[in-house]
């Protein structure tokens, strides 16, 4: 049995309900781009929301950072990554989690007690020396000179304000070498393999602390480094996890790993990633904004560096490496395998795009390449050629050259206009904001789909929504694109329950139940056995976790301002609230 499901298969022996994974694109969370953390769809839960699978939960989730995108090609970074992780809203606390965390460490993954190590928060003026874990792991035999305490790296926070709290890490003694007496947080010999939160705080927009209604755990463990690390593999990417993957590249190329390692990683890595976003149900296309303009330099980036092995670009190369992370992922990710043709396509048209300028835009390079490349250079090879920033950077980096990054940023922000949502701090991860105006159009949402169900077909579901203060975007299924009668019947009927006033309230029910009255959900099957449903006077009844305005009367006048395709057979709706 792989790592994944040991891991889930212990914690559901102690009482968790697997949850599944969210989508890697949050829905209804415009702060971030993607989920960063394994706890990020959880916020809303950890701050005191009651989460409808109960209050011990288990689950691995997709994951992408993209700050450090530069960065992959060594041995540790990935784009993307999954992270293991257990909770406890209001449940168990530090005892509990510290002895599930040993006994999963030593007793399942057999890991002897002295390689292992811990760090505990040391204390300051607000947050006392955690002496409650420290005689923890003292008493579980972890020896005092295999526990150190810090202040930084043990206190925890997802965001500047949200939940947060002292946490205690626990590493791995990662080498041949005679495992030291004591244990020093610097020695990189000691690798960092979980993280147990003890969320009980929660930071408010002054930087004030308060104490959430309940005490929470929140657990993460990325699953490669720990592979990796399980396996001896100093580089992640020599663990079994990306065997197939490696030698597929090597094959298609002709080149072995060795000697090839950076461009062969940064392939691998990116096609993952490429095919975890193209995947969701966001539908996601490459393009020059937000997730779209992150899922383009990753592709083409990857292109760059399929070249620079000699691959030919018009081969079905990436194709090839695409399908066989959807069959390696597949049986824990069921979207891979649903939008495979919508996968395949965005990488062989965002391919196909791209290999049109690339050759001319290398020699527009070396042309350029006599000298530091200045912003204008930088900004023209992203114009008229498509290069994103990293990939000059990279060109620039073989050559010993400097790039004016700051100049380029500034030309690029001019030239774009970057919507509010897109600033960098949407790159970094960050806490949901569930404004005013997000509530409202969370509420409409349900009345559009609920109005699209007659204005245009039964059938019709929601397959994606995402909402920022200042618009909704709905995807929905649909096989032709909505009439100019049907829009204004749609926007007409939402209106006219919005002017009705009908009240809001939720019920918690027996999936069964909600079932049975015919509440609107997608994927009924992942749900647990209670559920948490919102209706809206008698037009709508909807599984969600909320939050709603309490009466329509409260939303404004609802516009719709573009229908558009989506994906196959998937059309989108944009519209605001006035
Ligand atoms: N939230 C913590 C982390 O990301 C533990 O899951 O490390």
């Amino acid at each position: 049995m792989n790592l994944k499901d040991k891991y889930i298969e212990f914690f559901v022996s102690k009482g968790h309900k697997q949850i599944p994974s969210a989508p890697v694109v949050p829905e209804n969370d415009p702060s971030v781009l993607f989920n960063t953390a394994g706890m990020q769809p959880l916020i809303p839960y950890l701050m005191g929301e009651p989460h409808p699978y109960g209050n011990r939960l288990v689950d691995y989730q997709k994951c992408i950072r993209t700050n450090d995108l530069d960065e992959v090609g060594d041995k540790t970074h990935h784009t993307f990554f999954e992270m293991l992780g257990n909770w406890s809203l209001g449940d168990y606390f530090k005892n509990e989690s510290i002895n599930y965390s040993f006994e999963f460490l030593t007793k399942v993954l057999n890991i002897p007690v002295s390689r292992l190590a811990v760090t505990v928060y040391s204390g300051d003026d607000k947050v006392p020396f955690d002496q409650e874990a420290y005689d923890l792991w003292l008493s579980l035999g972890i020896s005092k000179g295999h526990i150190a305490s810090t202040k930084e790296d043990n206190f925890w926070a997802a965001g500047e304000t949200g939940p947060c709290g002292t946490d205690t890490e626990i590493f791995y003694f990662r080498s041949e070498e005679e495992v030291p007496e004591v244990f020093d947080t610097e020695d990189d010999r000691w690798v960092e393999i979980w993280n147990n939160v003890f969320m009980q705080f929660n930071r408010k927009q002054d930087g004030t602390i308060e104490y959430l209604p309940k005490k929470n755990v929140d657990t993460g463990m990325g699953y490669e480094r720990v592979l990796a690390v399980l396996e001896g593999k100093n580089d992640n990417y020599e663990s079994s996890l990306w065997t197939d993957v490696i030698e597929l590249i090597e094959k298609i190329s002709s080149k072995p790993y060795k000697g090839n390692e950076k461009s062969i990683r940064i392939i691998a890595d990116h096609i993952r990633t490429a095919v975890f976003i193209a995947s969701d149900d966001a539908g996601i296309k490459p393009s020059n904004k937000d997730q779209g303009y992150i899922l383009r330099r990753l592709i083409r980036r990857a292109i760059r560096h399929a070249k620079k092995l000699g691959i030919d670009i018009n081969s079905s190369w990436e194709r090839d490496i695409a399908l066989l992370i959807i069959e390696k992922y597949k049986k824990y990710y069921e979207e891979l395998d649903r939008n495979k043709d919508v996968v395949l396509e965005v990488l062989k048209s965002e391919k196909e795009k791209f290999n049109k300028t690339l050759e001319k835009g290398l020699r527009e390079f070396e042309k350029k390449s006599d000298k530091d490349i200045d912003a204008d250079t930088a900004f023209h090879l992203y114009d008229t050629f498509g290069f994103p920033i990293e990939l000059t950077l990279e060109l620039a980096n073989e050559k010993g050259l400097n790039v004016d990054i700051e100049g380029f940023n500034k030309k690029f922000k001019e030239h774009q206009e970057l919507s509010r949502t897109a600033s960098v701090g949407k790159f970094k991860g960050g806490l949901a904001g569930n404004s005013e105006i997000e509530t409202k159009y969370h509420t409409a949402t349900h009345l559009l789909n609920a109005a699209l169900k007659i204005t245009v077909n039964k059938d019709i579901h929601q397959m994606g929504s995402n909402i920022t203060d200042e618009r909704m975007r709905f995807d929905f299924n649909c096989d032709h694109k909505l009439t100019p009668d049907e829009i204004k019947a749609t926007e007409d009927l939402v209106n006219k329950w919005i002017s009705e006033g009908l009240s809001v309230h939720k019920e918690e029910m027996k999936k069964e139940d909600a079932l049975k009255i015919g509440a609107e959900c997608r994927f009924i099957e992942k749900y647990p056995d209670i559920v948490t449903v919102y209706f809206i006077g008698d037009v709508s009844k909807e599984l969600c976790g909320g939050p709603h305005v309490s009466n329509t009367s409260e939303i404004g006048h609802f516009k719709i301002k573009k229908e558009e395709a989506s994906s196959q057979g998937v059309r989108r709706i944009k519209a605001i609230i006035e």
